[in-house]
């Protein structure tokens, strides 16, 4: 089922949790949405879910207005941020319970409740497991039968709010290749809540960002990792450099020369430049291009990551190099360039990234200014 989410605000007493929140979700898509701790992720969830109601807006399902249902009317799969099973129900009966407590008319037969909910039990590779009690099983088996709850009633819409959130590294990553993979099988609409972002790119067919109970971007993982449209989606999702330049006759500056990057039809004036460690080219011999010394020197896995000073007051850069070029002595002089960047304005910016206040942080430090 189709969702459209048009112009939700949502306050708490006076606190805007969600404002002005547009989103068109298709029929059958997965959608992530990530975002630091208290974005309104779970705001926006349980809005859809009718678990609230919105201070402004509307949300649709198909081309109905969902105000006008109840919850049991949207009926949503919902998986939550710390879910817990009924204890005292076997595996079995949790996954049937949605069924069970359907009214009469609505209820199927007591035989096919069972096949279903074994049926469920089998695509959630949870087989033989039902008659144990939620006890007897690993967070990961549980997480999984409180997906296949969710998805017993056939849900217009699953949501999912950090499903996988309490789980080890190992397991989080088994569970979303797997639950991608049930997803393509089933073609639920879901909508899938983490603050990890390689859950998000990994998982999802399209990436909402969001921050301060806005949305900062919507977009494919690629759209978003590689053409982030604001300081605050280049700081959040990947790594990224952020530099203070001057922008003079369509040439980019730092301090007193130009770095050999040109931005035709920027006007004059102060900008910052973003970069991601590894979007970069080495030069010899530098006439217009950034440089600095070596301060650090890491190996990640395939990668060398060194820390450059590039000067009293700026902010240390990362680059990531393959190994073998790496000169990784420390105070050598590297000069390079980055290939893929963004400027963005003062005035452009809504809010200052995550990022950018460690770098001040940094800055000050250093300085002492
Ligand atoms: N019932 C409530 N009453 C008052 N404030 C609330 C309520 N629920 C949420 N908030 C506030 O709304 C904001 C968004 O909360 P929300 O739970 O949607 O964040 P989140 O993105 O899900 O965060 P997290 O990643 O920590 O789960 C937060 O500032 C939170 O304190
Ligand atoms: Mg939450």
């Amino acid at each position: 089922m189709e969702v459209r989410v048009q112009k939700i605000r949502k306050e708490f007493g006076r606190f805007p949790a969600l404002d002005d929140v547009s989103l068109d979700i298709r029929s059958g898509e997965l959608i992530a949405l990530l975002g630091p701790s208290g974005s309104g992720k779970t705001t926006l969830l349980r809005l859809v879910a009718g678990l609230e109601s919105p201070t402004g807006g509307m949300i649709f399902f198909g081309d109905e207005d969902a105000s006008k249902k109840s919850v049991q009317e949207r009926n949503i799969g919902f998986v939550f941020q710390h879910y817990a099973l009924f204890r005292h129900m076997t595996v079995l009966d949790n996954v049937a319970f949605g069924l069970k407590v359907r009214p009469a008319n609505r209820r199927p037969p007591a035989a096919e409740i069972r096949r279903r909910a074994l049926d469920l039990l089998d695509l959630v590779q949870l087989s033989g497991l039902e008659k144990r009690y939620p006890a007897q099983l690993s967070g990961g088996q549980r997480q999984r039968v409180a997906l296949a709850r969710a998805m017993a009633v056939e849900p217009n819409v699953l949501l999912l709010d950090e499903p996988f959130g309490a789980l080890d590294a190992q397991v989080r990553k088994e569970l979303r290749r797997w639950l991608r993979e049930i997803h393509d099988r089933t073609g639920h609409t879901t909508i899938f809540v983490t603050h990890d972002q390689e859950e998000a790119l990994e998982l999802a067919d399209r990436v909402v960002v969001m921050s301060n109970g806005a949305i900062e971007q919507v977009g494919t993982p690629d759209e978003i990792y590689d053409y982030p449209v604001s300081p605050f989606v280049y700081g959040f999702i990947g790594q990224s450099n952020c530099l203070k330049v001057t922008l003079s006759s369509g040439e980019i500056w730092f301090e007193d020369r130009p770095i050999g990057l040109r931005a035709a039809h920027e006007p004059d004036g102060s900008a910052t430049l973003y970069f991601r460690p590894h979007d970069i080219e080495l030069i010899d011999g530098c006439g217009g291009c950034l440089a600095g010394l070596v301060t650090g020197s890491r190996r990640v896995a395939g990668t060398r990551h060194l820390e450059l000073d590039l000067g009293r007051g700026h902010p240390s850069v990362e680059i990531e190099l393959p190994p073998e070029r790496a000169t990784a002595a420390d105070h050598t002089r590297i000069a390079f360039r980055p290939t893929k960047w963004k400027l963005f304005r003062k005035e452009e910016k809504q809010q200052q990234a995550p990022q950018e206040v460690e770098t001040r942080a940094r800055e000050l430090a250093r300085t002492g200014t």
